[in-house]
């Protein structure tokens, strides 16, 4: 059932004090048809809330906001090495993953921690050291918002790419995604190459890391340097790893020897933003009720009751500031409503 001007606040992870002029949340893919076929969501413009921890709000959203709570992870094929779940799209991200740890499949113990529900996942290809979430998906089922019909995609018709999927570009608003089917591992082969991982479990003397080690070994570096949005209001990375051309790269590295690079093929190199960003003056900067986190440049936080406009503000003051100093184009990866 719609309900007018519904309160956000505890609906998004940069805890934006905005409203909804309609709100309606769905359990099943019946309740979300039905929802999709009144007038008023047929008329006015659509927003689909995950977890709400990639969106920043600037101001009351002036339509119909739904909430996916549909539930549930089940087994859907078992061989002795893999295992497939499906799992609903209104399920918590963190919570999967631990449910993953906790039956020893493995695959998505890189991206423990990371705030936002499954269906959202898919959308902006979720991924954290060096496991991206398209390693996992089998297939994505989304109902079109016009017709209400429901369709699979496969990992490849997705079109995974860094932060990417044609969810944010040739779909983008025309389907919500209801459930999500992983292909897990029974037998871990483990991905403890990023550097950050390897060295905790070095000096916490951990040789044979099992899932739960590093799952617990990145919960304890997010932990170290990420702000928890149930406490500082973030939306994680403000902005993506920009990539640059070898040349450009060699070019910074003369004048800044110490910039960190990580190569993508012969031709381009990716390079932290939270490097760039920090290196421009900006990290811990505050502005009373918002600023650059002390920790990770790459995110903005929101110390209470800051109004997004500002926050939008100082993320282009930043992309401007890169752009003077370094040449980079920033491009933003919340979703900025
Ligand atoms: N760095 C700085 N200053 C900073 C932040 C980072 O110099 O303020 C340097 C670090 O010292 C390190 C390098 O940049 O050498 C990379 O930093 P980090 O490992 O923290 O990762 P990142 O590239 O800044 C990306 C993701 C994160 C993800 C981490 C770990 C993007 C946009 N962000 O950040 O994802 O957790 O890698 O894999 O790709 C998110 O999407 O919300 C997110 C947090």
């Amino acid at each position: 059932m719609l309900t007018p001007s519904h309160p956000l606040l505890d609906l998004n992870t940069f805890h934006m004090d905005v409203k909804a002029k309609w709100f309606a949340a769905f359990s099943s893919e019946e309740e979300l048809r039905t929802l999709l076929a009144d007038k008023r969501v047929a008329e006015e413009s659509l927003l689909v809330l995950g977890g709400g921890s990639n969106i920043l709000f600037t101001e009351d959203f002036d339509g119909v906001v739904l909430k996916n709570n549909i539930k549930g992870i089940h087994i859907v094929k078992e061989t002795t090495d893999r295992i497939s779940i499906e799992v609903g799209g209104g399920e918590n991200w963190h919570q999967l993953v631990l449910h993953a740890v906790n039956m020893g499949w493995a695959g998505i113990e890189n991206l423990s921690l990371i705030p936002g529900s499954v269906g959202a996942c898919p959308i902006q290809n979720i991924g954290a050291y060096g496991v991206e979430v398209k390693d996992v998906i089998h297939t994505v089922t989304a109902l079109d918002i016009h017709t209400g019909t429901s369709r699979q995609f496969t990992n490849s018709e997705c079109q995974f790419g860094y932060r990417d999927s044609i969810f944010k570009r040739e779909e983008k608003g025309k389907w919500v995604i209801t459930k999500v089917e992983f292909t897990l591992r029974k037998n871990a082969t483990l991905n403890t190459t990023y550097g950050a991982i390897k060295d905790t479990l070095d000096k916490m003397g951990i040789s044979f890391p099992t899932i739960r080690d590093v799952s617990q070994t990145v919960i304890s570096i997010r932990q170290s340097k990420l702000p928890d949005p149930a406490q500082i209001g973030n939306a994680g990375s403000f902005f993506k790893n920009p990539e640059i051309s070898k040349s450009q790269f060699l070019s910074l590295k003369d004048l800044y020897p110490s910039i960190i690079s990580y190569p993508i093929d012969e031709t381009k190199v990716k390079i932290p933003a939270g490097w760039l960003i920090e290196k421009a003056g900006w990290k811990g900067k505050s502005f009373g009720t918002y600023g650059v986190h002390k920790d990770q440049a790459l995110v903005l936080v929101n110390y209470g009751h800051a109004a997004g406009e500002d926050i939008k503000k100082l993320s282009q003051d930043i992309k401007h500031s890169i752009w003077e100093i370094f040449g980079i184009q920033l491009e933003i990866e919340v979703n900025i409503i």
